[in-house]
């Protein structure tokens, strides 16, 4: 006997690329790695790259209001079930230019979303840092970050004509890809949890 599958929940993932420097930036070949990953997982997918949203520095809530760039950054983010925050490691942290996005914003675009974290770094280190202050971040804005996460150490080397060069780190970085898009389904299914999810956060915060 045929079984019809049962049509998979629709969800949309956001990357936002904390590198400024565009496509050169080894964050931004990760990220599109991860998005790709979760076009096969069925998810529609967006890359803001902070090198070209041209944002203003955070100051007050109040200045935000009009400014066209905050805006449709708001827009782009608030379309998204599951966000990807994408980083280089800087002075063993997330680059200044994502936490001015992540400023720029706050409960209403993060609120009781699911994210995935990847770092890079050019040391051997690795972008271990940077992932947990964005764990702690994610948690700031109400948002739910996937135990899953991606340091890509030695980053120079670790492309080759824009692809990773070490497959085992290719499969980890696609599936936080597809991690992120079956949480985030997952989180939709029974849409009446969430009030209860906000709750539970907003009790926390
Ligand atoms: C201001 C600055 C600070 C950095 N600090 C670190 C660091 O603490 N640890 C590290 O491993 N790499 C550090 N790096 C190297 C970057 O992590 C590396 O160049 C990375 O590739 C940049 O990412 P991108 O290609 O996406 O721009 C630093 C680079 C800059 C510009």
């Amino acid at each position: 006997m045929a079984t019809e599958s049962a049509p998979l929940i629709p969800v949309h993932i956001t990357a936002i690329c904390g590198s400024m420097r565009g496509d050169q930036s080894y964050t931004r070949l990760a990220l599109e790695a991860a998005l790709a990953a979760a076009r096969s997982a069925g998810a529609t997918t967006d890359l803001i790259d902070l090198a070209t949203c041209n944002l203003p520095l955070c100051s007050s809530p109040e200045d935000r209001d009009d400014n066209p760039q905050i805006i449709e950054l708001k827009a782009r983010v608030s379309a998204a079930q599951g966000i990807l925050l994408g980083s280089p490691e800087y002075h063993n942290s997330f680059s200044g230019v994502l936490k001015n996005a992540l400023d720029l914003m706050g409960g209403d675009e993060f609120r009781g979303k699911i994210f995935g974290l990847l770092g890079v770094a050019g040391g051997s280190a690795g972008a271990v840092n940077t992932l947990g202050h964005l764990r702690v971040v994610v948690r700031g804005v109400g948002g739910w970050s996937l135990p899953a996460q991606i340091s890509i150490p030695t980053v120079k080397s670790a492309f080759h004509n824009g692809k990773l060069v070490d497959k085992a780190m290719e499969d980890r970085v696609r599936f936080l890809g597809r991690e992120l898009v079956r949480f985030a389904r997952l989180h939709r299914l029974v849409p009446e949890l969430e009030d209860r999810l906000v709750e539970i956060i907003d009790e926390d915060v």
